[in-house]
């Protein structure tokens, strides 16, 4: 792939990536199976790995999971939860170990001895115990700050409320998986359907519904259970030096650790254990996704280290998802907010990882031509964990080749316009933009939504009925909306029709930034808006700009540049622009005061972080050195020009020091930022 189709693709991939997250972690309502989520990802590994100078700062690489939102209060991690990286077969765990032994150099042991633990599919959490007492519960969260269960975490009975013994630490922040145990969600379900109420979909959602709840008298109802796996910060004790002595302490004291942890000695006795899990894994009383390898020894974790998200001493190993065979029935075709045209399996219904299912994503024609599906084929289908399933292949059968193979719409199935397809790209698009309804109805619900004008109460069926009634044909349709056209709608009192003209009315001044997000631009989301209202502060700017003063605009290449380019020189935009301009939309012009200033750049200077800095985060660090056009890297070489370094440096320093690469501390690289 060349370095403009990696732009385009790594603009799709990021906004989709973070959705997705943020649908997972804060939401509780995945769209996409975990797998589907961990290949997009690596796939953005990848990209970025071949061009570090298009990692976006808004990459979900550069940071762990989605923050804390709801009514619950915060929760401060001292020391940060991290995630670990994945693997997906024995080959790659064999590269695991080869890359800890390649780090580890010359203090490599003959083989390195591993823990292999089962990898629980719950909910994250840690808990902080004072002199044996828990006085502190939190989720994951963003990793640096989750949200405050301790009201929930008190009413599970696997959690101690007092360690056992009196040789405790003064403090410890012990970090585990709250989940269901199977029998309890299914018996919690069966009272639930007894009651008239809707049974839980899978453990994991019904875990952090669960935990998350305001009233613990609900989440008591819910038969949690809780195993520790490790720990943050510890203070008034010496923690014993490999990480399963580390766990018998925790035991000792009472908390819940796995009995199916296991040792072993060198790639191939690793891959045997979790092949060992594996064959126990549908016979267990909860559910796994996987498999965590770590590198017992702490003196050997600590001389890996860590990347930005993880450590490099664990990987957590993904099992295959659960797979069925059913019947491709049809295929149909949706048309997304960018015209983007997908093919949709509809399959006979079946029961798949404990749900029916009877839709799959067929991504794009090229995906349907690949795995040559034929309407009738009888297909093998998975789903791991969460909502939309895939299908995997056609089962081969002797009618296969006399069915007709699928015929892709030459026109919009939803307006009938003309298709198009750009370049050599997989994806049909409908051409007619938000003349299109089923464009328009998705780019109103993008309008509205949070990131973007955030008007409360224009939900998806509200946007379906205005466009369907024909009350909004285009975008500033919203905003000539009147109280009596609201009520005459189905099922709209006058109450929610005043709020909703109050919420639009309110959006107006929405700051230039989301105002622009919620344009819909192909390729701008969140943080490309934000680059751009920084750059040109008005609207009237970003109307006369050309191609070349976009792709002037740091974090933009020449693929997006175009494309706005051709977005503000469309006629049909600019008269959007105007009327919402004359409806009152302000499009803020952004002030003096919000400007981000200091604008050092640092022209693609390689910086290797390490240890922990004293005030910033390393994420922090290195999304402020990306900003400024500087790089940031993993590993010190000769190519780098700055390691900045922390407490607790360790190989890193040494290299750095070895090969006459500069050395700063964090208030090096905050004066290098500010361009002293
Ligand atoms: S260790 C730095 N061990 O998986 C390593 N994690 O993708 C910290 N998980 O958020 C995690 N079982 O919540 C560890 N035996 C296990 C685990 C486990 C499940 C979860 C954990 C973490 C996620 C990592």
């Amino acid at each position: 792939m060349d370095r403009a189709a990696a732009e385009i693709r790594i603009a799709n991939l990021v906004p989709e990536l973070n959705r997705h997250s943020h649908l997972y972690h804060t939401l509780d309502a995945a769209e996409i199976d975990d797998r589907t989520y961990d290949l997009m990802y690596r796939e953005l590994e990848l990209l970025e790995m071949r061009f570090p100078d298009l990692v976006r700062s808004d990459s979900p690489t550069l940071k762990v999971g989605g923050g804390a939102v709801s009514e619950l209060a915060e929760f401060v991690h001292r020391i940060p939860m991290l995630s670990l990286a994945n693997a997906f077969s024995s080959e790659e765990i064999a590269d695991f170990d080869g890359r800890c032994r390649k780090n580890l150099g010359d203090d490599a042991p003959e083989a390195i001895t591993y823990v292999v633990e089962p990898k629980l599919d719950g909910l994250a959490a840690e808990l902080v115990y004072e002199r044996g007492t828990l006085v502190g519960a939190g989720t994951r969260g963003d990793g640096k700050v989750g949200e405050d269960i301790l009201h929930t975490v008190k009413t599970i009975r696997a959690i101690p409320s007092k360690l056992l013994g009196d040789r405790v630490p003064d403090r410890i922040a012990v970090r585990g998986e709250i989940f269901f145990d199977l029998a309890g969600f299914e018996a919690m379900n069966a009272r639930r359907v007894a009651r008239g109420e809707k049974a839980f979909e899978n453990p994991r959602n019904a875990a952090a519904g669960a935990v998350r709840q305001l009233d613990p008298a609900v989440a008591a109802e819910r038969p949690l259970t809780f195993k520790c796996h490790s720990f943050g910060e510890v203070e008034g004790f010496e923690m014993p030096d490999t990480h399963s002595a580390q766990l018998q302490v925790l035991a000792g004291w009472g908390l819940p650790i796995n009995e199916l942890n296991q040792s072993a000695t060198g790639a191939d006795a690793v891959n045997a254990a979790i092949a060992h899990l594996g064959s126990l894994r549908h016979g267990l009383p909860y559910e796994i996704d996987g498999a965590v390898v770590k590198v017992d020894s702490i003196p050997l974790q600590a001389a890996l280290g860590f990347i930005t998200r993880s450590p490099r001493w664990a990987v957590a190993y993904k099992y295959p998802p659960p797979q069925v065979h059913t019947l491709l029935q049809a295929v149909g075709f949706q048309v997304g907010r960018t015209g983007a045209i997908t093919p949709v399996a509809h399959l006979r219904p079946a029961r798949v990882g404990g749900v029916t299912v009877s839709r799959a994503t067929l991504h794009n024609e090229d995906q349907v031509r690949q795995l040559d599906l034929r309407v009738g084929d009888t297909v093998v289908i998975e789903r791991a964990g969460d909502v939309i399933p895939r299908v995997v292949r056609a089962v081969d059968d002797a009618a296969h080749a006399s069915r007709p193979p699928v015929t892709f719409p030459t026109v919009c199935p939803e307006c009938g316009s003309p298709v198009d397809r750009e370049g050599d790209q997989a994806v049909l698009r409908c051409t007619n933009a938000l003349a299109c309804p089923a464009q328009l109805r998705a780019g109103l619900r993008h309008f509205a939504s949070r990131g973007a004008m955030d008007i409360e109460g224009l939900g998806s069926k509200l946007v379906d009925q205005l466009v369907d009634a024909g009350l909004v044909r285009r975008l500033s349709d919203l905003y000539r909306l009147t109280y009596e056209q609201l009520v005459s709608l189905d099922r709209m009192g006058s109450k929610s029709a005043e709020n909703l003209l109050e919420a639009l009315e309110k959006s107006k001044g929405r700051p230039l930034e989301r105002v622009l997000t919620a344009l819909g631009i192909r390729d701008v989301g969140e943080a490309t808006a934000r680059d751009l209202s920084q750059h040109f502060h008005t609207i009237d700017a970003l109307s006369a700009a050309s191609r070349d003063d976009f792709a002037g605009v740091s974090g933009i290449g020449p693929v997006v540049a175009e494309r706005v380019a051709a977005f503000f020189a469309d006629p049909r935009h600019r008269g959007e622009i105007d009327a919402l301009r004359e409806l009152g939309v302000r499009f803020p012009e952004v002030e003096e005061g919000e400007r981000i200033t200091g604008g050092v750049d640092l022209g693609g200077q390689v910086f290797v972080l390490t240890g922990t800095l004293p005030t910033m985060d390393r994420n922090e660090a290195k999304k402020r050195i990306l900003a400024a056009g500087g790089k940031v890297t993993g590993s010190v070489s000769k190519k780098t020009d700055y390691l900045v370094a922390g407490e607790a440096a360790g190989s890193k320093l040494t290299k750095a020091e070895e090969l006459g690469v500069t050395v700063i501390d964090e208030a090096g690289l905050v004066a290098l930022l500010a361009g002293v």
